[in-house]
């Protein structure tokens, strides 16, 4: 069985943190959400993984993910030039797929379970036409909704409807067989000009396959904004984090709860409380640094307080009263500058660099 990421699309909704970059490279508790798809892809036995990549973002995408070793898996990256939808994702990765069966997971999407036994479940019934992955949710209009029936098969699919018929969305984990390709090709473009994957699957049901799904009954999260994001990094530190100590604590420090500190990380005369993760090459000095906060490799905080935040890489925070509920993006600088005072709340884009008021 093959693997199916896609990472390519434009990235808009969470601009202009991704105005740059891509939003499946967005880091949660200091790893890309890539990372955790392929993770839960390689623990399901899934290997031979291509991924779809656009114009825009794909060179950095290639170059962060590597060739897989990492993962003892196999990457295969694959172009689509323009982000025509889901299903037209799928139909550029033919060639790639050729006739194996295939998981295809969203990139921008993280979950709390793994899919190892759907997979496995999914294998051992070579009846069923496809598999999804369907959770509920309180707003189903913003996803594609599944209708289902009493003996666990989906009847009808539609791609975020005004009025749904279940509260049951599909998350982005999908399993196919390569009929799905015919499919694809007999389906037209959705109202907002896409291939929608929801319609080919509808259209998998009307010519009399069979499609079933298992229920996500842990935490689903899309990574597609600020308030998303510093989400699923107190779902991922609360869940996953382990303590781990590769850099330097001096004497005068404090650190207490589940803290990660990486190679080479510096914390001097500061307090750290978990759950917490440091990345290499970090130095924290007269600061403290609160429950819930990520900081990237190579940032640098000094005599500051941040707590329940998000600090890309390279960022540098300095003397900030008070720091709270912040995505700061890569090399950032926050220091004292010609703002006025109090507590602060950002979104701030790759690059900038916000002044603080001097008192
Ligand atoms: O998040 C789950 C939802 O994902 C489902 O409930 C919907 O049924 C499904 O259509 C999808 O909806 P979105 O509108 O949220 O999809 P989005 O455009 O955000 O794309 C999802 C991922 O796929 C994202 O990582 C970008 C990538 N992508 C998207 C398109 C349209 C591609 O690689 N190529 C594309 O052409």
């Amino acid at each position: 069985m093959k693997g199916l990421v896609l990472a390519g699309g434009s990235g808009k909704r969470l601009r202009p943190m991704t105005h740059t970059g891509a939003k499946q490279l967005v880091p949660v508790a200091n790893r890309p959400v890539l990372f955790y798809v392929i993770d839960n892809l390689t623990d399901a036995g899934v290997t031979d993984i291509g991924v779809i990549i656009s114009p825009e973002t794909g060179e950095e995408i290639r170059s962060v993910l590597g060739d897989g070793s990492r993962w003892n898996a196999k990457l295969t990256f694959i172009q689509q030039e323009r982000a025509s939808g889901l299903a037209h994702a799928v139909a550029t990765a033919k060639d790639f797929l050729g006739a194996s069966d295939f998981v295809m997971f969203l990139g921008d999407n993280l979950i709390g379970t793994k899919i190892r036994e759907s997979v496995a479940r999914f294998r051992a019934h070579p009846e069923l036409a496809a598999s999804l992955m369907l959770k509920e949710v309180d707003n189903p209009s913003a996803f594609g909704v599944a209708e289902v029936d009493a003996s666990g098969k989906v009847i009808s699919l539609v791609e975020k409807p005004k009025e749904p018929k279940s509260n049951l969305a599909l998350v982005g984990i999908y399993m196919f067989r390569s009929s799905v390709f015919e499919a694809i090709a007999e389906i037209q473009p959705s109202a907002r000009g896409e291939l929608e994957i929801t319609d080919a699957i509808a259209r998998l049901i009307e010519k009399g396959g069979t499609v079933d799904f298992s229920r996500v009954d842990s935490w689903w999260l899309d990574t597609g904004k600020k308030d998303d994001v510093l989400r699923a990094n107190d779902t991922v530190l609360d869940d996953w984090l382990t303590a781990e100590t590769n850099g330097d604590v001096d004497a005068e420090s404090s650190v207490t709860g589940r803290v990660r500190i990486g190679k080479g990380a510096k914390i001097v005369r500061s307090t750290v409380r978990g759950p917490v993760v440091i990345g290499e090459n970090a130095r924290i000095s007269d600061s403290f640094i609160g429950p819930f906060t990520s900081i990237g490799d190579g940032v640098r905080v000094d005599q500051s307080r941040v707590e329940h935040s998000v600090i890309l890489r390279d960022a540098t925070i300095e003397k900030v009263p008070s720091l709270e509920d912040s995505l700061v993006g890569k090399r950032v600088v926050v220091a004292p500058g010609r703002a006025h005072g109090g507590a602060l709340s950002l979104m701030v884009g790759d690059d900038s660099v916000v002044h603080l008021s001097k008192t």
